[in-house]
């Protein structure tokens, strides 16, 4: 039974509870390969189960940098609204195709506008919830060399199709000269999110740490402070382990050298006035 002072979700409060946890297991499921031609698509069920604690039916979820159209397919999934930004148009016909395969009508349950972020978000308004992942920087364009480029399967992961980046736009993220660019950028991207977003709302950031310049960066850390600049409540990160990822000897045998095998859900609050 839904709890009548519940004016954030649908769920029971031991649905509540279990999406609460620190750690959540990724889930694939078969409509996730659709999404492969896309470099860095989430996994459906990792954003509805997002979706589905941060906001209730009829809701609207904003995804500003929405590629393959996974944060519109996992709210339409969960009866929501859902608006997406990609600035590469090649995306938004990738999205729309696993959407027309569900029976999703756009402009009707979703929306899919191609531009920069940084200029569309100005367009909308009254956001429930914002879920998304920005580029890694520029780590796609980092061939890197070594064991993973001459690794049999020659894929960055074990499911992916290949390596590619997003665009050549001086607006995409994943072509800002240093790090300290890529993040004022998506600072500023944010800071919209933040305008447009009602209080009290939450908004959900995807990423992993990665390295800059061969350093290992504490990614996260940048990201948390970003956000507060907003105006945005840190509330806690959700690990989301991928343990299906390949294992390479990066350091092996003279240094630690991490293997991402998770990603961080961080998650922010917009405090009520
Ligand atoms: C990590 S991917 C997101 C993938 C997405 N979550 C999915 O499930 O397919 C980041 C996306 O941001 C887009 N992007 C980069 N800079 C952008 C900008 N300034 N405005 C809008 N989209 C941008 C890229 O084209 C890319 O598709």
């Amino acid at each position: 039974m839904i709890d009548g002072r519940n004016k954030l979700n649908d769920l029971t409060g031991k649905e509540w509870l279990k999406l609460t946890k620190s750690f959540w297991l990724s889930e694939k499921c078969v409509d996730d390969k659709d999404a492969f031609k896309h470099p860095a698509p989430f996994l459906i069920k990792d954003i509805m189960k997002l979706i589905s604690f941060f906001t209730k039916k009829g809701m609207t979820v904003l995804d500003p940098f929405c590629g393959s159209g996974t944060t519109l397919i996992a709210a339409n999934n969960l009866n929501r609204i859902g608006i997406g930004i990609d600035l590469n148009s090649k995306y938004k016909q990738l999205a729309r195709s696993r959407l027309n395969k569900e029976h999703f009508i756009e402009n009707k349950n979703y929306y899919y506008k191609v531009g920069d972020a940084n200029k569309v978000i100005g367009t909308l308004n009254n956001v429930d919830y914002v879920i998304t992942s920005p580029p890694y920087h520029n780590i796609l364009k980092n061939k890197g060399g070594g064991l993973r480029s001459e690794s049999k399967k020659g894929f960055r992961t074990g499911s992916r199709i290949g390596v590619e980046y997003y665009s050549d736009s001086s607006n995409d993220l994943g072509n800002k000269k240093s790090y300290s660019d890529f993040l004022y950028s998506f600072q500023e991207i944010m800071s919209k999110c933040f305008n447009i977003l009602k209080q009290g709302k939450y908004a959900s950031i995807i990423i992993s740490d990665f390295t800059v310049n061969k350093k290992e960066v504490c990614v996260q850390k940048d990201v948390v402070e970003c956000m507060l600049v907003c105006g945005f409540s840190f509330v806690g990160t959700t690990v989301l382990l991928q343990d299906n990822k390949p294992l390479y000897p990066f350091g092996y045998p003279y240094a630690y050298k991490i293997n991402h095998m998770h990603q961080n859900i961080i998650n922010f609050r917009k405090p009520n006035k």
